[in-house]
């Protein structure tokens, strides 16, 4: 077991790299099965849930590398398995971007219901009433499901609710179907665009990646592409970055990311006070004189305010003036990680489990803490950054799985931050 334990208050200042988009990985990985030959892909995130889809590619029989540079290497010519462990499968919320590309190449899979982040109830209705529009046959036994179609047909799917990974998945599941499907009101993240893209640069018909409304029409099969594939910036890593720059009032550069998928954050962060130079592939945050203004914040699906900057956003509410509130539109767990916060000696008041307010600016004192989740465990570590005294962070299991040696890269910034073995926390 391991914990991190973070001195607070150190000033930080330099250049931080953002890695690969963790979420794009997880859907580029699964795709591979619809692709012949062996994939090349750079900028892989070396983080724990990369590491738990690429067992999940080996225990299908796909042969896999990974080397430190963050180039990994797929070829799923050799898969012959469509039912995937149930231990991997609980590990990862995106195990099920694995449902869409089998059931396209086999027209069959078995898969458990997927685990994750516990950040609420997360069903797959919504891909199942999509698979079924496609053709696919659905038994549910206990929290298994088994997914069959001899051959899927295109069709027209209308998302009641915007849903990233459904939309991935039926963009998968879609490629091989026979004829048109058309997508309305599907999820319009970067890795949507980044996963169209790779599809069709193996020959798969799709159009309207990146707008609520996407087309697929189905081709008998996928060519190979000897190109390696770059993965995208991590968009929710760079805005994390920004958050942390913005509460500690630090001159910090945020380099290789795409500044055009922070636009509503940043705009949000500007008004509160902070100021942001943009370069092509960099932001630098310029610390600001006056204090920080309490804002008000709604997530909403892509181009708005993620829900995964929901958890720095609190934190960073923490450190302005006046009272900030703070809504979730999207997953109805993501905020009670703000007891944590409480304890730290935030002013926050809970309205429902949707909407906080914070009332700021508070000092934060350093606690023993448990990471609860991914997000709110990085928003964690900003508070501990933060905060007068010692911060240990436990469970940190939760943020390797998005953040690739954080301890070092925030190290790197002047800040005192070590990651150490325990046997108790
Ligand atoms: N939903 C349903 N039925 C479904 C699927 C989703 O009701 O069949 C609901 C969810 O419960 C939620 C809403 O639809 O209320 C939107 O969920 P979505 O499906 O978009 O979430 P997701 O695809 O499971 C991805 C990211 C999340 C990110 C959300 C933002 C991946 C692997 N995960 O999750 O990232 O917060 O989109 O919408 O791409 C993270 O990286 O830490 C993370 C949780």
């Amino acid at each position: 077991m391991q914990k991190f334990i973070i001195q607070g208050g150190r000033p930080l200042k330099g250049e931080i790299t953002v890695a690969g988009d963790k979420n794009t990985a997880l859907k580029l990985l699964p795709a591979t099965v619809l692709v012949p030959g062996t994939t090349t892909f750079t900028n892989v995130p070396g983080i724990q849930d990369v590491k738990v889809m690429l067992e999940l590619l080996t225990s299908i029989g796909a042969a896999v590398s990974q080397k430190k540079t963050g180039e990994v290497n797929v070829s799923t010519e050799a898969v012959k398995k469509t039912d995937l462990p149930s231990e991997l499968v609980t590990k990862v919320r995106a195990s099920s971007m694995f449902i869409g590309p089998l059931l396209a190449r086999f027209g069959k899979v078995s898969v458990h219901h997927p685990g994750g982040d516990v950040i609420g109830e997360r069903p797959l209705d919504l891909l199942l009433d999509g698979l079924s529009v496609l053709g696919a046959d659905i038994k549910q036994d206990d929290r298994t499901y088994h997914i069959s179609a001899a051959k899927m047909r295109g069709g027209r799917f209308i998302f009641r609710k915007v849903s990233v990974t459904v939309t991935e998945n039926l963009l998968l599941a879609a490629t091989l179907a026979k004829g048109k499907t058309e997508l309305v009101n599907a999820a319009m993240e970067p890795g949507v665009i980044a996963l169209a893209d790779f599809l069709n640069a193996h020959g798969a018909k799709i159009h309207g990646a990146g707008t609520p409304t996407v087309i697929i029409e189905g081709v008998q099969k996928l060519r190979t592409s000897a190109a390696p594939v770059a993965i995208i910036p991590d968009r929710i890593e760079a805005g994390t970055f920004a958050c942390l720059a913005a509460a500690t009032n630090s001159p910090i550069t945020i380099s290789a990311c795409n500044p055009t998928h922070l636009e509503t954050l940043l705009k949000t962060l500007e008004l509160m006070g902070a100021t942001f130079t943009r370069d092509k592939d960099s932001i630098t945050h310029v610390p600001h004189k006056k204090p920080l203004r309490a804002v008000e914040v709604v997530t909403h699906e892509y181009p708005g305010i993620a829900t995964d900057f929901l958890a720095p956003l609190v934190v960073l509410s923490t450190q302005a003036q006046g009272l900030s509130l703070i809504r979730e539109t999207i997953f109805e767990g993501r905020l009670f990680f703000t007891d944590k916060l409480k304890q730290m000696g935030a002013q926050i008041i809970m309205a429902d489990p949707f909407r906080v307010v914070v009332n700021g600016p508070a000092t934060l004192r350093g606690r023993k803490i448990i990471s609860p989740d991914i997000r709110a465990g990085i928003a964690l570590v900003i508070a501990g950054l933060l905060a007068e005294g010692t911060t240990t962070i436990g469970n940190i299991y939760q943020i390797d799985r998005g953040y690739e040696a954080i301890e070092e890269r925030l190290a790197a910034l002047g800040a005192d931050m070590k990651r150490v073995e325990t046997d108790y926390f």
